[in-house]
């Protein structure tokens, strides 16, 4: 019974603004994490012991790693600005989606938990081509996986449009309502630790379900991991 291992989540991407949210949290309630971080970006921090830093194109250093995870969430994405930086969205988004997901199924990694975007079921454009072949990647990998669509994240440096709130809510748009990144580490957390909504892809009224679900949840650990120490 898969359900019945305590869980240890792989975090990949996060140093993000959604995973900037969800690491403080995930200490603070007491969930396994394990944080990923490129070579580069990991240079001159301080770390948490658990850190995992390697390219992920290292497939011996990312199957260790994985070796005693439970799950993966999948926080990793670009933006068309950040391109000269030399991430794409086929580097960033599709093909980390399909080393974690190689990866995970090679190991015992028995949930997925991908953040995409809303509009990933119909995707216009080159952003939602490459979240919906992400989402495709994992559907395709036979893990068990829950894909969360938001719209607009608001908080750690993002602001949705102005007035996009007020108009989506009075127009019952709630597809496109945009969410705290709080709310949305917090519901990432509670998918990853409680298994709920596996199988699932939540968009609108689905993902909002879970936002109240993980809000209201209360069988966190609240004390440290003890397996996060070698
Ligand atoms: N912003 C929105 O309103 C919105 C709405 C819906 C969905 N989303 C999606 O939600 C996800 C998270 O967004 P975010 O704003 O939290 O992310 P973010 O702040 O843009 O951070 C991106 C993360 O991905 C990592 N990354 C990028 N390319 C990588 C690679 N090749 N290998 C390893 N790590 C890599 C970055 O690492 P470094 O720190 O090393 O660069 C960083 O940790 C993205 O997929 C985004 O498309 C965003």
């Amino acid at each position: 019974m898969t359900a019945a291992r305590p869980r240890r989540i792989f975090v990949a991407g996060s140093t993000g603004a959604t995973g900037r949210a969800l690491m403080p949290m995930a200490l603070a309630l007491g969930v396994d994490v394990i944080p990923h971080l490129r070579p580069a970006t990991a240079a001159g921090r301080s770390l948490p012991e658990q850190a995992a830093v390697f390219a992920l194109d290292d497939a011996a250093a990312l199957d260790a790693a994985l070796e005693s995870c439970t799950t993966v969430i999948q926080l990793i994405g670009t933006m068309r600005k950040r391109f000269s930086s030399g991430d794409t969205y086929e580097s960033s988004d599709i093909a980390t989606t399909r080393l974690l997901a190689e990866a995970a199924r090679r190991g015992a990694v028995d949930h997925f938990v991908l953040l995409s975007s809303v509009g990933a079921g119909r995707p216009r454009g080159s952003y939602l081509q490459a979240k919906a072949r992400a989402e495709q990647i994992v559907a395709e990998s036979g893990i068990d996986a829950t894909v969360l669509r938001p719209s607009s994240f608001d908080g750690e440096g993002h602001r949705p449009p102005p007035g996009m709130a007020f108009v989506t809510h009075l127009f019952g748009m709630d597809r496109f309502h945009p969410i705290a990144i709080e709310d949305l580490a917090r519901t990432l957390l509670y998918l990853a630790f409680s298994g709920a909504a596996r199988g699932c892809v939540l968009e609108g009224s689905s993902l909002w379900q879970q936002v109240a679900e993980a809000n209201s949840f209360s069988a966190w650990p609240l004390s440290a991991p003890s397996v996060a120490k070698q």
